[in-house]
């Protein structure tokens, strides 16, 4: 018997077989791989050069990013570009995408409440991650919060715990840290932003030690 999408969410029949973001990009824009199309304005894909060094991966579109198609500029967007700044990283060196392709949200009258997506739809959306991470591969994955990790790891683990281990995912370095929107939420926003900065920071450090600083650079000029 034929399972509908319902009851196997998955985005894998709508991923071509490809080595162009660009394609990908168009192909993501007719995905119905699970239910959150639906009721979102559009898919919000990835975006950055083919050959950055960084990828940050975030959790899914806010309300700002599901209206304007484009990942992290809205206010969690503002916190992550500032400690990108901060930790020095140049933005031609960052890809950035998310876990999750459309925004999940509950509308309560005329806003749209952010809801986290289940372990399910995360799974779903994963080959559209998988397919962009085969193209880029690069040195050094960095999971902004944990869905992004549950996304990467395929398991649960929490953004404290993850940040005491050296995580890898392929040839990878994978670096976790907190979602910027944490930053936002915190009845001390300081040092989470510190640490997210920090981070990042290590971040491009290894991506430097892994001889991305030349790719990034040729990629700049
Ligand atoms: N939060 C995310 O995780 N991703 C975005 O693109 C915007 C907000
Ligand atoms: Fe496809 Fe991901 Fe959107 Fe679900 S959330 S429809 S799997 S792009």
């Amino acid at each position: 018997m034929a399972t509908s999408p319902a009851e196997h969410p998955s985005a894998q029949p709508f991923v071509p077989e490809t080595r162009s973001l660009r394609t990908l990009s168009e192909a993501a824009a007719a995905c119905r791989g699970c239910a959150l199309f639906e009721h979102a304005t559009q898919t919000v894909f990835g975006n950055g050069r083919r050959n950055a060094v960084v990828v940050l991966v975030g959790e899914q579109p806010g309300d700002v990013e599901d209206r304007k198609g484009r990942c992290f500029v809205g206010p969690a967007g503002r916190v992550l570009w500032r400690c990108v700044e901060e930790a020095a990283i140049p933005r031609e060196a960052i890809y950035v995408t998310n876990a999750v392709k459309h925004f999940k949200f509950e509308q309560r009258g005329k806003r749209r409440i952010h809801q986290r997506p289940s372990a399910a739809e995360i799974d779903a959306c994963l080959p559209w991650l998988s397919a962009e991470l085969a193209i880029l591969r690069p040195p050094v994955i960095v999971a902004l919060g944990t869905v992004a990790l549950r996304s990467l790891l395929g398991r649960p683990l929490t953004i404290d715990a993850a940040r005491e281990q050296e995580l890898t995912l392929g040839d990878a370095h994978l670096v976790a840290t907190y979602h910027p929107s944490a930053v936002l939420r915190a009845d001390d926003p300081p040092p989470i932003e510190a640490a997210l900065t920090e981070d990042l920071r290590r971040s491009w450090q290894l991506a430097r030690r892994e001889g991305g600083g030349a790719r990034a650079n040729a990629a700049a000029s």
